[in-house]
């Protein structure tokens, strides 16, 4: 039976498009997923979307569409995302799917019925304006983080999981699986920062907004993030449907890669819920660092975010998927650098890499016809080279199995420089021209092709793509099942090698970074120019609500007007239509006053007319002017009349 193993990554919120940053998480899944695949695994590689939430539902509002279109609309962009990059997930959950919903309702009601959820109130710092709690820590310069206005006190019944309660298992568990949360010094964070000081309830529901999964006992509380979010884990395999032989098979997983500021939820809440429900929690947590820019974090409104689908584009996505994998330690911080990218496609894979495939497949062609024969004569560099090429097998395993994607890379690279080295060495053009020298020169062009045929099986998954043309320049062939592949003498005497493209062009530095700075620029200057129009709209709003100027009132034109006629309009059972004498002119007045008054009631009498009003046509009638009336109760209006002594036209100020 072969070996399982289920991967995961966080599930993306789709508050917009996804930058570089996380499509780090996704290549680097992707990588150990094709790497377990490869070797024979069953693998369940899961990704998705976390959808619901007020920021969300606010998203959706700023754009005048519901929140399920709102999403459907990024989803529909993560998805073409990931295939342009070539990510081989097996599923995508979004916590809008109703399989997803219906089971984390039915997880809020086991944790409820165990007594690990209960009902009581939150306390927190409230934005009336955005309708939203935060935390001391989320304000900014002790101002709500959204809208920057004041934020207040306030409290909210919600439901709590009951954290505190698995403390002491959580500590036990963590110092005795030392694996279960990777790199190590993530571990020593979270006891010592987060679990020794003492863990509190977690407020799991929220009422005051409603873009989320109802508690199906309570349904104007919507479940808060945690609960929703984290279990999609389980819920993808159907943990709590009628089907669980995807659950059966895959739970619990082996790794679920997230960045390290989600380290804590995976790490505490995540397993602490799962021993709430009796379920086996997942063999480990690693927590990579953070891809950052130059002058910090990717931000929209600094308009420096790196758009992963721009720069496939523009180089191709097998250097995009290496450069990721290559450039950082995974674990630690890196930053990511248009320079360092542009330096890692032009040496590591257009000299290094597609030299050496370009001049192995020429050279076999230029004096071989493109087939190398078993004439075999070997001599001194070669022990060296092939002892090079079998040994990698190990290393790259040892470095792959401890998600060190990098140094995995970096030992394939060596196997690519010593087979540089190799030709410099053995000279081939030299001994072309011996044709004593034949079986010698069939033997270099052999374990040069060999050497790429392997180095084409370790790359694979990282770069997919490549990896297939360089076995089909090669003509490697199919390539069997990963044990044997992995094997020195693969190729077999006899294949043709087939010459194709450069695999990767060479860029002109100069030139690239030049226009690159060019494009930024444009960028900044319209994150700039978005950034002052948001400002200026927020200095708008900012105005206290319902205080105009001297100004503004001016500009409202306000006459004694005296009702010459009314009556009722057929169409209508609100409206009344009067004529009134302003004086200068008179004026027929549509007023929603019918079931107050009757026409009799006004005749005559002197009233206020807004008179410089855009007319409207209301039930297929004029109106010119609107009267003033005083909502005096609930149900009940009153017309503002006017002493019968002030001329009709006079002005009101
Ligand atoms: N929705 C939550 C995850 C819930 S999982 C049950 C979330 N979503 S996210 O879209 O904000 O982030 C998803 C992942 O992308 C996280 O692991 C995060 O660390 C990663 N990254 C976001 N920006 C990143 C970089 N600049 N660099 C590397 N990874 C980063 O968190």
């Amino acid at each position: 039976m072969s070996k399982k193993y289920y991967i995961t990554t966080p599930i993306y919120y789709p508050s917009g498009n996804l930058h570089i940053g996380h499509s780090y998480t996704t290549v680097a899944a992707d990588a150990a997923a094709r790497f377990k695949r490869m070797q024979g695994y069953d693998v369940m590689f899961l990704t998705g979307t976390d959808e619901h939430g007020l920021k969300i539902q606010r998203k959706a509002e700023q754009a005048g569409v519901t929140p399920q279109q709102y999403v459907d609309n990024i989803v529909d962009g993560i998805h073409k995302l990931w295939k342009r990059m070539n990510i081989s997930h097996d599923k995508f959950i979004r916590t809008t799917d109703e399989e997803h919903v219906k089971q984390v309702q039915k997880i809020f009601e086991i944790l409820y019925n165990k007594g690990d959820i209960y009902k009581s109130e939150y306390e927190g710092l409230y934005c009336a304006q955005c309708e939203a709690f935060w935390t001391e820590r989320q304000l900014v310069d002790g101002k709500c983080p959204d809208c920057g206005r004041d934020v207040e006190k306030a409290r909210e019944e919600s439901y709590f999981f009951r954290l505190s309660k698995y403390q002491d298992r959580l500590i036990e568990y963590i110092e005795q699986h030392p694996d279960f949360i990777q790199p190590a010094s993530r571990q020593n964070e979270m006891i010592n920062n987060f679990l020794k000081p003492g863990l509190e309830d977690l407020c799991v529901s929220r009422t005051t907004f409603n873009w989320g999964v109802p508690v199906t006992f309570d349904p104007k509380h919507v479940i808060y993030v945690w609960i929703d979010a984290l279990s999609n884990y389980i819920t993808a395999l159907g943990a709590y449907t009628d089907d669980k032989s995807l659950y059966e098979k895959f739970w619990p997983a082996e790794l679920h890669l997230v960045g390290k500021e989600i380290v804590r939820f995976h790490t505490i809440i995540w397993p602490a819920m799962l021993m709430a429900l009796d379920l086996p929690l997942p063999k480990q947590v690693f927590g990579h660092g953070w891809l950052l820019l130059d002058g910090g974090k990717m931000s929209k409104s600094k308009g420096n975010v790196v758009d992963p689908m721009v720069l496939c584009d523009k180089y191709g996505v097998d250097a995009i998927r290496y450069y990721l994998m290559r450039e950082m330690p995974f674990g630690a911080d890196g930053i990511f650098t248009n320079e360092a990218l542009i330096n890692r496609i032009n040496t590591d894979l257009a000299n290094d890499l597609g030299n050496l495939v370009s001049r192995t497949v020429a050279m076999i062609e230029k004096y071989f016809g493109g087939t190398l024969s078993d004439n075999f004569v070997s001599a001194d560099p070669d022990d060296d080279f092939i002892g090079i090429a079998k040994a990698l097998k190990g290393k790259f395993e040892e470095n792959m199995d401890s998600l060190l994607f990098s140094n995995a890379l970096a030992e394939i690279w060596k196997l690519v420089s010593r087979a540089n080295k190799y030709i410099d060495e053995t000279t081939p053009w030299i001994l072309a021209k011996d044709e004593t020298q034949l079986g010698r020169l069939n033997t270099v062009m052999y374990n040069l092709a060999e050497a790429l045929r392997l180095i084409s099986v370790y790359i694979t998954p990282f770069m997919p793509d490549t990896a297939a043309e360089i076995q089909r320049q090669l003509g490697a062939g199919e390539q069997p099942e990963y044990e044997e592949a992995t094997q020195w003498g693969g190729l077999k005497p006899g294949f043709t090698v087939c010459k194709g493209n450069v695999i990767f062009p060479r860029i002109d530095m100069k030139k690239e970074l030049e226009q690159l700075e060019a494009e930024a620029a444009q960028k900044a200057e319209a994150a700039k120019k978005e950034a002052e129009k948001k400002e200026a709209k927020k200095t708008e709003d900012e105005k206290p609500v319902g205080i105009i100027t001297i100004d503004d009132f001016a500009k409202v034109s306000l006459r004694v007007g005296q009702v010459l006629t009314c009556e009722p309009l057929a169409k209508s059972k609100k409206l009344l239509k009067l004529s009134v004498d302003i004086g200068s002119e008179k004026r027929q007045v549509l007023s929603g006053i019918a079931k107050w008054y009757k026409p009799e009631d006004l005749i005559g009498k002197k009233i206020i007319l807004v008179s410089n009003l855009a007319p409207a046509k209301l039930c297929g009638e004029m109106s010119e002017g609107m009267i003033l009336a005083a909502d005096a109760a609930e149900d009940d209006v009153k017309v503002v009349f006017i002493d019968e002594s002030v001329p009709n036209g006079s002005q009101i100020r």
